[in-house]
């Protein structure tokens, strides 16, 4: 399976009509897990690098509900990067996948629907790290 194949970018979706839009994600309908957590990054701007991580348990979606960004993946040998850019558009990023996260617009709200609950454990921090858990570096 491609890298592209393993993180597929979802498109959700909309229930609008002329009050407005509107876009409902159901845990294991809509995203392959159940949401066990949610968080939301913003104030970040294009100067800053975030994520930078892979994660040993969690699964993510990830969405810009406003704004835009950039989010690279890697698997340490295939790498892509997503903009997202539309409030109904996420990318999903299974376990094991590093993530940077970068180019946030000024208004940018990265909205991050999670398959577990925290725990700093699960996190690879280090790229030689996460190359050897993968069986690509010594
Ligand atoms: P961090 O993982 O560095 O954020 P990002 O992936 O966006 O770069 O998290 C920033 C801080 O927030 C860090 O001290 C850990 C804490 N944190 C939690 O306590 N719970 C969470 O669910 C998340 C994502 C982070």
């Amino acid at each position: 399976m491609s890298l592209r194949e393993k993180c597929p970018v979802l498109k959700f979706r909309d229930l609008g009509d002329e009050r407005g839009k509107l876009v409902v994600i159901e845990g294991t309908q809509a995203i392959p897990f159940a949401i066990q957590r949610v968080f939301y990054i913003y104030d970040s701007d294009s100067t800053v690098v975030r994520g930078q991580h892979a994660n040993r348990e969690s699964e993510f979606i990830l969405i810009n509900v406003a704004g835009q960004s950039k989010v690279r993946v890697t698997d340490g040998k295939e790498e892509f990067i997503v903009e997202l850019n539309k409030p109904m558009m996420g990318v999903y990023i299974p376990k094991m996948i590093w993530k940077d996260m970068y180019d946030f617009s000024s208004e940018s709200v990265l909205l991050v629907l999670a398959s577990t609950h925290y725990n700093d454990k699960e996190y690879i921090r280090d790229y030689d790290e996460y190359l050897k858990e993968m069986g690509i570096r010594k």
